[in-house]
Parts: C-alpha cells; structure tokens; sequence
C-alpha cells in the first residue's frame, strides 16, 4: 500500500504518519506539505530515516508539482489533511484559507482522477461545517451545513468538491467530519497548547467571553485510528462523524490545566470574544461506531494529563516553534540533499 498524506507535517498530519509508520509496516508513506507556519517536520524526525517514509515540500495549490509527484509515487490512497486550520487566522485572513483550503482540495481531486487506477481518497474534514448547535442536540451525518467562520465555510466548500468528485466522476471518496483534537505537536496557538504553554511561563490565559463555550475533545491518537478505520473500512461516498463523546466548556479545560499544573486562577484573562464564535459543538458519532465498529481509546481523564506532560517533556520544542527556529530544520535536514 503506497499512501500520500498532505499536511503530514502538521499537528494531526504528523501525528497520523507516525501512527500509519507504526501500525502498518508494510505500507509506504509520501508526506506532501508546503511547510507553512503550521508544518514542522521535527514531529517526524523519528521516521525521516526510514525507508517507507519520505517527505516532498509541494504546495496543493500547485497543480503542476501536485501531477509530478502524484505520477511518481503512484499511490493507492490519498489521506488529505493539508488545509489552513486555525479559525481566528482566517478571520483576520481568509483568502489563504480560500486558496489551500477550497483550490488546493480540488486540485488534489483533479490529480487523483488523472492516475489510471482507482485510488482511494480520505477528505479530512471538521464538525465546525454544521455550524452552531445550543444546549441540547448533536450533529449528524446528515446536519444541514452552515459554516460560521471563513475556515469552517471553506471546509464546507471542500467537503462539497469532495461530494461532487463522488457523484460526477464517480470517484472513490469518503469523508470525515471530526471534533475538536488535542495530543502531541499542536501548535501552540490553539487552545489547549496555549494554555499550558502560557501557564508554564506564568503569562495571562486569554479566555474569550465568558469561556462557557463547548467543545467535543477527541485525544489525537483516537483521530488517527478512526481515520485509518475508514480508509480501510468506509463506504464510497459516505461521510463519517468522528467525535470524542466528550463535552466540555472552554473554561473546564483552562481550570483542568491550571490545576495539573499547580498555577493559581489568578492566571485567568476573560478577554474580547471571538467574531462569530460557534457556542456549542458536539459529535453524534453512533454511525463510525455502527458502521465501523469505531470507538475512541482514550479517556479525556488520562489523556489530557499525557498532553500536558508531553509539553512538560518537550520544552525544547516548545522554545524552538514560538521562537520560530524550527522553521530552520527544514534546510538543515533537507537542504543538501535537495541542492545536490
Ligand atoms: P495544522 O494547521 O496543524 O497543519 C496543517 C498542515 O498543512 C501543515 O503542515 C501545513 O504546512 C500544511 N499546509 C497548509 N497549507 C498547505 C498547502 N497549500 N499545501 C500543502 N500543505 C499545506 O492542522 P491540523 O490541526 O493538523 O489539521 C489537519 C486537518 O484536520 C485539517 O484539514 C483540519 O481542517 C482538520 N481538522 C482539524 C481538527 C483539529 O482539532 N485540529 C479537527 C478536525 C479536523
Ligand atoms: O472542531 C474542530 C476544529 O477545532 C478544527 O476544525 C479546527 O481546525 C481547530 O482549530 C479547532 O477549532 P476551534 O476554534 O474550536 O479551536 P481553538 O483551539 O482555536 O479554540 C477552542 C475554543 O477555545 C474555542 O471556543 C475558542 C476558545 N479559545 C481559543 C483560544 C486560542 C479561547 O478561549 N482562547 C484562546 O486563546
């Protein structure tokens, strides 16, 4: 099995490949990324001297370059995670995330129906397409779409692409909507990174608004299993929930860390809420687990203490990504061999 992951350098992307190394050691993995701000490929280095493993620096909205390596590879799957993912980046700036997000998607679309053979392709995608929900409902496969933020609308237009390729061309497509993850190498600009980082280094924890807004925690590990569950398993065409069974509001997270941590409350900034900020998500996830017999591994209790005790392990990572100096190990590891 020869698989291309895009974003493989990025928290879950990077996650996944070393999950797909470890789990399937016949496989063969392609990571394509652009290395942008999110990618960092000191998340691999454990398998960049393997040789089931290698790395291609490619941008998807790059057709041409997209073709070349797509017809070299000749992969049997593509696992398409490569995407501008942050919310508050895309209302600051959307256009990028209109560029990787929605072009690059059918970019890679196009390229995959060019390989003269079927190939099978996994559209990663986020529960924030279903928009908003209040204090009683779940999202299910089949919530009427209704994206709040520039990211989530432009999730939405690629999951549509995705559903087009499907029913135009027939294509051998599944998609996955998932919840809010945390684990290892998320940058530390998303909520959970963020706060542990910040708690570390005794600086204000911004809580937006009243904080009492509620995300679906899935432990990363879990995303990579029900991922790899559904490109083996997954009906062509179907779309899939993947979600923790585990609410929580925003400030239940913060006070979690804090308290892990042995920092005071004190630390706590209710700061300007988010633009448009969705209140409340949570993941009917029965058809993964009927269909596919998919469960999450992990308990929130036991895996939100491994998160905070990785960043403990990892200070040096940590320093290196808000410093910016691991955008340098690209070129140290890469360098020569691409200039020779
Ligand atoms: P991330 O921002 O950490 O990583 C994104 C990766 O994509 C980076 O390595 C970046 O370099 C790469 N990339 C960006 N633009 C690119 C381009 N034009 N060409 C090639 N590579 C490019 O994101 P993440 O949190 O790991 O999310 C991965 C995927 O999972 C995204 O599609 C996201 O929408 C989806 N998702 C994320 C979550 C979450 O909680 N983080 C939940 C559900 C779904
Ligand atoms: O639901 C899945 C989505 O989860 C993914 O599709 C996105 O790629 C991913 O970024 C994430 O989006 P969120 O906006 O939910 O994640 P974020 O970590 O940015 O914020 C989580 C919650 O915490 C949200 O309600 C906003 C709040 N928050 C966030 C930050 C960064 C704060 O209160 N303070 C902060 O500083």
């Amino acid at each position: 099995m020869r698989v291309i992951v895009t974003g493989g350098a990025g928290f879950i992307g990077s996650n996944l490949v070393l999950y797909l190394h470890r789990e399937r050691p016949d496989w063969e993995i392609l990571n394509l990324d652009a290395l942008t701000y999110a990618g960092n490929l000191e998340n691999l280095r454990s398998v960049e001297s393997s040789d089931r493993y290698q790395f291609e620096q490619v941008d998807i909205t790059d057709a041409e370059s997209v073709r070349q390596v797509f017809q070299r590879f000749q992969p049997d799957a593509i696992m398409h995670l490569a995407a501008e993912s942050h919310v508050d980046r895309s209302i600051l700036e959307p256009m990028s995330f209109i560029r990787t997000n929605v072009l690059g998607t059918q970019i890679l679309l196009n390229e995959t129906k060019c390989l003269e053979k079927a190939v099978r392709f996994l559209h990663v995608s986020t529960d924030e397409v279903y928009g908003t929900l209040g204090a009683t409902g779940y999202f299910t496969e089949t919530t009427p779409y209704a994206p709040n933020s520039p990211y989530s609308a432009s999730k939405a237009g690629s999951d549509f692409l995705v559903r087009a390729a499907f029913h135009t061309y027939g294509m051998d497509v599944v998609t996955t909507n998932c919840s809010n993850n945390y684990g290892p190498f998320q940058f530390p600009e998303k909520l959970i990174p963020l706060m542990i980082s910040n708690a570390l280094t005794d600086k204000p924890l911004p809580v937006y608004g009243d904080g009492m807004q509620v995300r679906d925690w899935l432990y990363v590990e879990d995303h990579c299993s029900a991922m790899l569950r559904v490109l083996e398993d997954g009906v062509a065409g179907e779309t899939y929930n993947i979600g923790g069974n585990n609410e929580r509001p925003n400030i239940e997270i913060v006070q979690a860390i804090l308290d892990y941590l042995h920092k005071p409350d004190t630390l706590i900034r209710h700061v300007d809420d988010r633009p448009g900020h969705d209140r409340r998500y949570a993941i009917d996830a029965s058809k993964i687990k009927r269909d596919l017999g998919w469960e999450p591994a992990w308990r929130f209790e036991t895996a939100l203490p491994a998160t905070i005790d990785w960043y403990l392990d990892n200070q040096p990572w940590v320093g290196r990504v808000m410093s910016g100096v691991y955008r340098d190990y690209y070129q140290q590891q890469y360098g020569a061999r691409l200039d020779g």
